[in-house]
C-alpha cells in the first residue's frame, strides 16, 4: 500500500517537484512560503510551536500534490522536559529507561506538530575529548546497540520519525576534534562503529544522517561505499539519507568537488537523498539532469525514499491540529516524575569515603558550594531543545528542601559563577565550608565547552574551579563533589582527598531532585560508567576492549606496554559505579561448557547483598577469545543484568550470549564466528575478576 501510494504521487511529479522533496530548508531568510506552496521544499526545521508548524503544513497541503513537510528538530534528550543525555542514559545500564525518556520527549514534540527528530546519535566514541560523546552511548558496542534500539523504539512510539546520526565513524575524529577526519580499519568499523546503526535500522529508523567528516579519505556525505553499499546493500536500509547541516557544499572544502554542481552530483550519486540547509540540490540538480550529467532516475529514487518515509509515517493522513498556540506546554507532573526517576538511575557514584548517604555520620549543617548548584541552566547541557532553565529544579533547591525534611540546615555560597573566572567569592565559600559538617561542591563544565564543537584539549575543571575546590578541601571538612559535565574530569591530586564523587552528567529538568535523592539515599545509586575514566588527558583515547599487545605491562620492565610518566590503567574502569549496598558474587557456573554454532552460551552467577542497605547492582559478563585468526579484544561486554536486592537477599542471575554474537569481521568485511576456546569474566565492572571457560564448537 505504501509503495502504491508513493508510485502514484511520483508518477505525477515534475522533476522540480521531485527535487523539492530533497530540500530541507531551515526557518530563516532562505525559506519562502511560496516555495512550499509550489512543492519546492520537502522538509523544514526550526519551527517549534503548533501555530507556526500548522502554517507551514497548510502551505504544503495547498501544493499540487498536498505532500506534507517533514518538520525536524534535534529532540536529543527531551523537548520541554529534559532528560539526561545519551551518555548518562547508557550509565543506567537499563535500555528500557532510554526508551521511556525518548517516548516522553517524542510525545511532547509531536504534540506541537514536529514529526522528525535528528536523533538518536549512534556514534560510538573512545575519546572523551570529543565534545559530542555526551550525546552518544559511550565506548562500548553492546551498550551502543541496546540504547540506540531502545531510543529509536521510544521516539517512534511517541510519534516521531528518527534520523540515526552521524553515519559513520564521526566519533573517531582524530585527537577528539569535532569535524576532523577519522581513520578506522574495516574490522573495527564493522565490529564497533556500525552495529549501533544496524540496531537502529532494525528498529525501524526512517532516516540516517550522513556525517560531516572524512572517513578513510572520503567525506561520508559523498561516500557510496558507506551510504549505498553498506547502509542499503548490507543493512537493507529502505529509508532516506539526509546530509548534516551544509555538509554538501562542504564537499568543496573537503577537496573532492571543484564547484557546487559537482558537490551536489557527488552527494546524490553516493546516496545522500536530502540536502540539509545547503541549497545545492535546489540550485543544481535540475540543470545537472537537463544537461545529461545526472540521470533523472537517481533523483526519482531519492524522492521515492523521502516520500516512502512520509507515507509510512502516516504524515499524509494526519489531521491538522484542533487548537493552535504560540507556546510550548510546560513539563507535566507525569513527565517530571519520570524524569526524576530515570535521572537518578544515571548518576554514577565513583567515590564514597563513608559520608554517603548523607546522614551516615550525623550532621547538622550542610554547605552547598558552586555557582552551578544554583543554576537551572547548568543542568541542561547542549541540545536542550525547548528547555527553559526556569523549569529546572536546581541542586541547591532540592538539597535545601530535602535537608529541611531531615532537620539539616543547608547553607549556600557560590564561590564563583558558573564559568568561575573570578575568585572574589572564594573566602565566603571557604568560611561557609568551615562552619558546616559536610560540603557538597557542585562543579563541572559549562555547556559551551561540551556538545557539538565542544571538544577539549584538557580534562581539568574549567576556570578557577580547581582553586576553589582546593580551598574547600583544605578546610579539613569532608567534601563531596557533584560533577555536572559531559565527560570524565581530571581532578588531579584533589581527587584522593574527596569524601565523595558523584558523576551527574547534565541531568536535566529534574536533575536537582535526582542528585538529592541519591545523596540522601532515597534512591540507591546503581549507574555504571559507560566510558573509561582516564587519569589524565594524555591517556585518551582510552577504552577497555583494546587489543592485546605482544608486550603486556610488566612492573619494572621498560620494554612493555606502559607510559613512562603515568599509569596505564584508567582511574575508574568502564562499567564501574558504587552502590550503598555491598554485594558478593559467587563463582561462575557455566551451564553450556560446549556451545554449538547455532546455540548460546548460558552462565549463572550468584549475587548476595551482604550489606546493610538495599541496593541495585549490574552483573556484567565479559568474554575473550584468546586465539583466533585476528587478534581479539582483551575482553568485551556481552551481557549484563541489573538486580535489586534487600540486605541478606541473594539471587542467581542467568546471562545468555548467542553463539552468533561471538564472531568478528575480517579485513575483507566478512563476518566469521570461529570455533575455539573462550574465557569468561563476570563481575561488577570491566575489571571483573571471576573467570571460567567454554568451548565454541
Ligand atoms: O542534527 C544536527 C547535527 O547533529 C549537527 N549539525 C546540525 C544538525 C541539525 O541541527
Amino acid at each position: 500500500r505504501v509503495e502504491a501510494r508513493v508510485d502514484a504521487i511520483l508518477s505525477r511529479m515534475t522533476l522540480e517537484e521531485k527535487i523539492g522533496q530533497l530540500d530541507l530548508v531551515p526557518n530563516g531568510p532562505d525559506l519562502d512560503p511560496a516555495d512550499i506552496r509550489a512543492g519546492r521544499i520537502g522538509a523544514v526545521s526550526g519551527f517549534n510551536t503548533s501555530r507556526s508548524i500548522a502554517a507551514v503544513q497548510e502551505a504544503a497541503r495547498s501544493s499540487r500534490h498536498g505532500v506534507p513537510l517533514l518538520v525536524g528538530l534535534d529532540v536529543v534528550h527531551g523537548f520541554r522536559t529534559i532528560f539526561p543525555l545519551g551518555l548518562a542514559e547508557a550509565a543506567s545500564f537499563e535500555p528500557a529507561l532510554g526508551r521511556e525518556a525518548a517516548e516522553i520527549a517524542a510525545r511532547e514534540a509531536a504534540a506541537v506538530g514536529i514529526n522528525w527528530t535528528f536523533a538518536p546519535m549512534a556514534d560510538l566514541t573512545r575519546d572523551v575529548r570529543w565534545g559530542r560523546g555526551i550525546e552518544g552511548f559511550g565506548e562500548d558496542v553492546l551498550l551502543g546497540r541496546l540504547f540506540t534500539r531502545a531510543r529509536v523504539e521510544g521516539y517512534r512510539a511517541g510519534g516521531l520519525g528518527v534520523s540515526l546520526k552521524h553515519f559513520a565513524g564521526y566519533g573517531a575524529a582524530v585527537g577528539g576534534r569535532d569535524y576532523d577526519a577519522a581513520e578506522i580499519s574495516r574490522p573495527t568499523l564493522h565490529d564497533h562503529y556500525l552495529p549501533p546503526f544496524q540496531a537502529g535500522i532494525e528498529a525501524g529508523a526512517e532516516s540516517v544522517m550522513s556525517a560531516f567528516h572524512t572517513l578513510n579519505g572520503m567525506p561520508a556525505t559523498a561516500s557510496r561505499p558507506l551510504l549505498t553499499d553498506t547502509l542499503r546493500g548490507r543493512f537493507g536500509f529502505r529509508g532516506f539519507v539526509v546530509s548534516d547541516w551544509q555538509a554538501i557544499p562542504q564537499l568543496m572544502q573537503h577537496g573532492i568537488a571543484a564547484d557546487e554542481a559537482e558537490a551536489a552530483r557527488k552527494a546524490i550519486e553516493a546516496g545522500t537523498d536530502m540536502d540539509m540547509a545547503g541549497g545545492l540540490y535546489r540550485a543544481h540538480l535540475a540543470p545537472l539532469v537537463k544537461s545529461g550529467r545526472l540521470p533523472e532516475p537517481v533523483v526519482t529514487e531519492a524522492a521515492r525514499r523521502v516520500l516512502r518515509a512520509k507515507v509510512a509515517m502516516g504524515l499524509l493522513d494526519r489531521p491538522a491540529p484542533a487548537s493552535l498556540s504560540d507556546e510550548v506546554p510546560a513539563p507535566s507532573a507525569a513527565a517530571r516524575a519520570a524524569a526524576r526517576r530515570i535521572t537518578a538511575d544515571t548518576l554514577v557514584l565513583l567515590r564514597n569515603e563513608g559520608q554517603l548517604p548523607i546522614g551516615t555520620s550525623p550532621i547538622r549543617k550542610l554547605a552547598v558550594i558552586g555557582g552551578m548548584a544554583a543554576s537551572g541552566q547548568a543542568l541542561i547541557g547542549p541540545h536542550g531543545a525547548l528547555a527553559r532553565w526556569e523549569d529546572s529544579v536546581t541542586v541547591l533547591d532540592a538539597l535545601g528542601e530535602r535537608g529541611k525534611r531531615a532537620g539539616i540546615e543547608v547553607a549556600f555560597a557560590a564561590g564563583c559563577e558558573v564559568e568561575c573566572t573570578d575568585g572574589a567569592g572564594f573566602d565566603a565559600a571557604e568560611a561557609e565550608a568551615r562552619g558546616s559538617d559536610l560540603v557538597v561542591a557542585v562543579l563541572g563544565e559549562p555547556e559551551e565547552i561540551t556538545g557539538e564543537g565542544g571538544s577539549r584539549a584538557h580534562l581539568t575543571l574549567p576556570g578557577r574551579q580547581a582553586e576553589l575546590l582546593r580551598r574547600l578541601v583544605e578546610t579539613g571538612k569532608p567534601v563531596v563533589v557533584v560533577l555536572l559535565a559531559a565527560r570524565p574530569i581530571d581532578l588531579g591530586p584533589l581527587h584522593d582527598r574527596l569524601a565523595g564523587l558523584l558523576m551527574a552528567w547534565f541531568p536535566g529538568t529534574e536533575g536537582g531532585h535526582a542528585v538529592a535523592d541519591i545523596l540522601f539515599g532515597d534512591t540507591g545509586p546503581s549507574a555504571k560508567l559507560p566510558v573509561s575514566w582516564p587519569r589524565t588527558v594524555g591517556q585518551a583515547p582510552l577504552y577497555y576492549d583494546r587489543l592485546p599487545t605482544g608486550r603486556p605491562f610488566e612492573p619494572g620492565n621498560r620494554y612493555t606496554l606502559r607510559y613512562a610518566d603515568e599509569e596505564l590503567t584508567p582511574l575508574y574502569p568502564f562499567g564501574f559505579g558504587l552502590t550503598y549496598a555491598r554485594f558478593s558474587l559467587s563463582p561462575i557456573s557455566v551451564e553450556t561448557p560446549k556451545v554449538a554454532r547455532a546455540g548460546e552460551l548460558v552462565v549463572k552467577v550468584g549475587i548476595e547483598n551482604v550489606g546493610t542497605l538495599a541496593g541495585r547492582e549490574v552483573v556484567q559478563l565479559y568474554l575473550r577469545q584468546p586465539v583466533a585468526s585476528l587478534s581479539r579484544p582483551v575482553r568485551q561486554l556481552k551481557a549484563f543484568e541489573k538486580v535489586t536486592l534487600k540486605p541478606g537477599e541473594s539471587r542467581v542471575v542467568t546471562l545468555r550470549v548467542p553463539a552468533a554474537d561471538l564472531g568478528f569481521h575480517r579485513e575483507d568485511g566478512t563476518y566469521v564466528v570461529e570455533p575455539g576456546r573462550f574465557e569468561i569474566f563476570a563481575g561488577t565492572s570491566s575489571d571483573a575478576a571471576l573467570s571460567a571457560r567454554f568451548e565454541l564448537e
